[in-house]
Formats: structure tokens, sequence, C-alpha cells
């Protein structure tokens, strides 16, 4: 007990909330009369189209925040936190509220709050409506449930660690950037810089208050590493801009790749913080994190633009680099004891590509293209599906029931592929 109220006195909500008194700021008096003209001036309509894609991302998920916190303020049990989280729903209808005036008055969508939302949702990609209709059920799970410790492990593991830690703070960070680089939407970067404030105190707060809920309990720790397991391969692909068209971001200086590296980065920063291991979270585990963070997004790229992640509507088109990276990280995943206990390497016979084959020498496996001579286990699929079960996107029982994925060898080798591959 002393321990839990150490930690909780060198957080201090009460600091987190004093700072909320003082930085308060009113998103109604925001002069937007400059950004009117330089939205008429200075942008092109290429530029205009992205700001707008970026933005209404924000303007979105402001909404949904607003009206989702309410089940954690009364799940929370603590004073100090219903008190933080009093003011933070009053920041995230503040939010919504500079949001919609930018998209009405200077962008010119929308007569009220209703056309406005209604005005940008084309923009809205399948990772983002996947991400929020998913922080809209678990909200109303702890609604209906407010004593269930696990599900307001995973409200905040949603709220705060993905939807804030992961994209808003990426997401403004590049906003303030470039309009700080570009000297103009004046009103606009006041607001932003007021929001990004709000967000970090937001995600200091949430990170305190579910690093407290992990490390007293098992179970809330199971259940915040279930949801990042879930939700993540929808994050990857809330900032697919429309048509893949890089410039949607390039054209204020910054490339796709910095934002996934950024959203990486302070992913297991926070992780780190709560005192989690990066290697328990999926997405994580299947990644070769001694490489730098711009290198992991750049690959996380490739495997976006081959429809492997970002978007489960699209079929997978795996190119040579992407079975490569795919392969890869299948090296880190695979069990090796039972990999070894085949004797013989394990072959890749693709349908549509060439084959590839894994050995296990000197305890640690290897990828390679082509046959590998004398397999113990041979797999035979299309380069697709097999994309599809990399990814955690299809379980292998269903490919081997579909007769998508075919296994080759002694009925032992072909027993230990559930255990192999962890097909389960
Ligand atoms: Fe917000
Ligand atoms: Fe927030």
């Amino acid at each position: 007990m002393d321990e839990v109220m150490e930690r909780r006195e060198s957080i201090s909500y009460a600091k987190l909330y004093r700072q909320w008194e003082r930085f308060s700021w009113s998103a109604t008096d925001i002069d937007f009369s400059r950004d009117i003209v330089d939205w008429r001036e200075k942008l092109d309509d290429k530029q205009r189209d992205a700001l707008l894609w970026n933005y209404s991302l924000f303007l979105v998920g402001e909404e949904a925040v607003a009206r989702d916190l309410t089940p954690v303020l009364d799940a929370a049990e603590g004073f100090p936190e219903s008190l933080f989280l009093t003011t933070q729903i009053v920041d995230e209808a503040r939010h919504h509220v500079f949001f919609d005036r930018f998209v009405r008055e200077v962008a010119g969508l929308g007569t009220d709050t209703a056309s406005t939302l209604g005005a940008v949702d084309s923009y809205l990609t399948w990772g983002f409506r996947q991400v929020f209709d998913e922080l809209d059920r678990v909200t109303n799970a702890l609604r209906r449930r407010p004593t269930d410790k696990a599900l307001l492990a995973q409200s905040l593991a949603l709220y705060h660690v993905v939807v804030e830690g992961m994209l808003a703070i990426a997401g403004q960070h590049f906003i303030q950037r470039y309009l700080e680089e570009k000297a103009m939407l004046p009103g606009f970067f006041a607001g932003i810089n007021n929001v990004a404030r709000d967000e970090s105190r937001h995600v200091a707060f949430g990170i305190a208050f579910l690093g407290d809920l992990v490390r007293d309990s098992d179970e809330c720790r199971a259940a915040a590493i279930e949801l990042w397991d879930r939700v993540l391969p929808w994050a990857v692909g809330v900032f697919i801009p429309p048509n893949f068209d890089r410039d949607y971001t390039e054209a204020f200086g910054f490339t796709l790749e910095e934002i996934y590296a950024f959203g990486l980065r302070s992913f297991e920063m926070k992780l780190g913080r709560m005192g989690i291991d990066p290697e328990e979270v999926a997405l994580l585990r299947r990644e070769d994190r001694s490489l730098p963070y711009e290198e992991r997004a750049r690959r996380l790229w490739v495997l976006i633009e081959a429809g492997i992640l970002g978007d489960d509507r699209r079929e997978p088109e795996p190119t040579g680099e992407a079975l490569e990276i795919l392969f890869d990280s299948m090296t880190k995943s695979i069990d090796l004891d039972v990999a070894r206990s085949l004797k013989g390497p394990i072959e890749w016979r693709f349908t549509d590509g060439d084959p590839w084959h894994i050995v296990v020498t000197n305890g640690h496996a290897e990828a390679k293209p082509g046959l590998a001579g004398t397999p113990a286990l041979t797999l035979e699929t299309t380069t697709s599906e097999w994309a599809k079960i990399a990814v955690e996107r299809t379980h292998p029982v269903r490919s081997l029931a579909g007769r998508r994925l075919r296994l080759r060898g002694s009925l032992a080798a072909k027993a230990k592929a559930s255990k192999l591959f962890k097909l389960g």
C-alpha cells in the first residue's frame, strides 16, 4: 500500500490538476481571420486537401474521445483520479470545439456540428474507423460494468496509450513542426499548441493510472496486452493517406515513415514506463527491434503498401521485399525447440511465387529464398494467404480447413506445425 501511495505521490495527479488550471485556454476566442486569408492565398488545392485530411481525423477523434471518457470517470475509485478526469472531459470538448471551428470557419465545410462532422467522413481511413469503433465498444462495456478493472485497464490502454499517446501526439508533433516552419495559419497554430500541451498531460495521467493497474493486477496486465494485440494492426492503418499518395505529408516536409517511427518510439517508451516489455506485444515481437525506428517504420510501410497491414479489406499482394520482411520476422516468432525437433528445414512452396525456407543452425533460425533440398515440413499456399497468416490477420486453422494451406511431411512433422507457428 505504501508503495502505491508513493508512486501516486511522485506522479502527483494534484500537480497535473494545477497545470490544467494554469494553462486553461479558450477555443472560442481564437482569431482565425489571418488563417482564412492564408487558407486562400498560401495553399494550393492539393495542400488544402492534405490539411483537411489530416485535421478531419482530429475533428472526428476529439468528438469521440469527449463522448467516451465518462465511463472511465465513473470507474475511477480514487478522488485524485476523478478530479483529473473531470478536467480531461472539459479539455476534449474544447478540442472538438477548436477543430470544429477551424473546419467550418476556415475550410468552409458544414453549417453546424453535425454537418461539419458529416462533411469530412470520406477522409476517414479503415484503420481509423476500426480504432474508434473499438473505443466506443470498450468504453460502453465499461459503462455497464464500472467495477470491472480489466475493462478499465483496456479503456486506458486504448484511449490514453494508443489514441492519445501514439496517434494524436504523433500527428500533432508534425502539424506543429510544419506550421512553425511555414509560418502560416497562426490561429490554428496557437490552438494546436494548446491541444498538444493538454494531450501530453492526459497521456501522463493515463500512463500513471494504467501503470498502477497493471503492476497491481495480472488480470489487468493481460487485458491491456490483449487490447493492444487487437488494436495495433488497426492503428497502423490510421494515417494511410487517400490513394496511398505520399504527397499528403511530403507537401509539408515530412514522410509517412517519420510519423510511424515517432508513433513506435512513443508507444515503446510508454510501455517501458509501465514496466511492460515490448516483446509481450505481438506486433512489436514480430519486428526486429535492434533496428533503428526509421528502418522499422520503413519496413512497416512496405507491408502497408503491399496490402498486408493497415486495411483488412485489401487482398495482400506481397512484393519480394514484403515476403523477405515477413520471413525475417518469422525467424523471431517461430518456436525454436519445435523447429529443431523437426530435424530438417521448413519449406514454403508458393503457387504464385518463388519458394522460401527456414533452417535452424546454432540455435537460431534463418530464412532463405529458394527450395530447401530435403525439407522436414512443406507448406503449400499462396503468398497472399501466407502473408495474412504471418501478420495474424487470419488463423492458419481456417486456411487449412479451407484448403488454402496444405502441409506435406511425416505425420509427426505435420502434427508439430501448430506448435511451430503457435497456431494453437
Ligand atoms: Fe483531445
Ligand atoms: Fe486528450
